[in-house]
């Protein structure tokens, strides 16, 4: 990566790159958007999670004792921006189970391109937790900076920030505002447009998984 997108992973799995291109089609369905939304969150936890610490426990196979290796300390939280944030919560969900969930409510005023906050939700202890904050657009970045001041107002202090797409001005804003937060993302785009949209991007995320509008 250039060093301006210093802490930022790019996810060029082949089966990533292959997903999201169908996700970018005009064509595709709802359905089928968000199967592949799903699908692609799991593949991009895959590499989030890559240094996970892990501890050494003693478990019995069925042939003999053995010291066997777990992910240590308490459980993951999944903080989910809704509404779009949900479709990558469900795969990221279907690779860790037993993760625990946030849920911030925030959309995107279409004028002002500021977010306006209308629920939160999440465990308490958050500061003692990695907590993975997923939402699939990082546009201006102005909703995934408000949403992490949040997480780190309730006390998180390890986060990271999983998107499928960034743009790099909301990777810019992003880094400044949160330089210990790394971002795995399937691709970073050209630029905004004057609406404050990727291009070429995908369109709405919300829209294509609800199919809304
Ligand atoms: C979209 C997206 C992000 C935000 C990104 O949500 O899911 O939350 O826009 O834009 P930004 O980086 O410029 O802040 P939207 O506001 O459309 O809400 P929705 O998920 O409810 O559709
Ligand atoms: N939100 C989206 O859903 N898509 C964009 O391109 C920008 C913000």
């Amino acid at each position: 990566m250039a060093a301006e997108f210093e802490g930022v992973t790019v996810v060029d799995h082949p089966l990533v790159q292959h997903k999201l291109t169908i996700m970018r089609d005009a064509e595709t369905s709802t359905r089928g958007f968000r199967q592949l939304l799903r699908e692609t969150a799991a593949l991009i936890c895959y590499e989030a999670t890559r240094d996970l610490p892990l501890e050494t426990v003693a478990i019995r196979t069925p042939l003999a004792p053995m010291q066997a290796k777990k992910i240590a300390g308490k459980k993951l939280v999944f903080a989910s921006i809704l509404r779009a944030g949900n479709g990558l919560l469900e795969g990221m969900l279907d690779l860790v189970p037993s993760a625990r969930v946030a849920h911030i409510g925030m959309y995107r005023d279409p004028k002002t391109l500021q977010p306006v906050e209308y629920y939160f939700k999440a465990p308490e202890d958050l500061s003692e937790r990695t907590v993975i904050a997923v939402d699939p657009m990082l546009a201006t970045a102005n909703s995934a900076v408000a949403a992490i001041n949040l997480l780190k107002s309730r006390g998180a202090k390890d986060v990271r920030f999983v998107c499928l797409l960034a743009a790099p001005e909301g990777i810019r804003r992003f880094r400044a505002a949160h330089p210990d937060v790394p971002v795995f993302t399937a691709a970073i785009d050209s630029h905004l447009d004057d609406h404050g949209y990727i291009v070429p991007g995908l369109g709405d995320a919300g829209d294509r998984m609800y199919g809304t509008k």
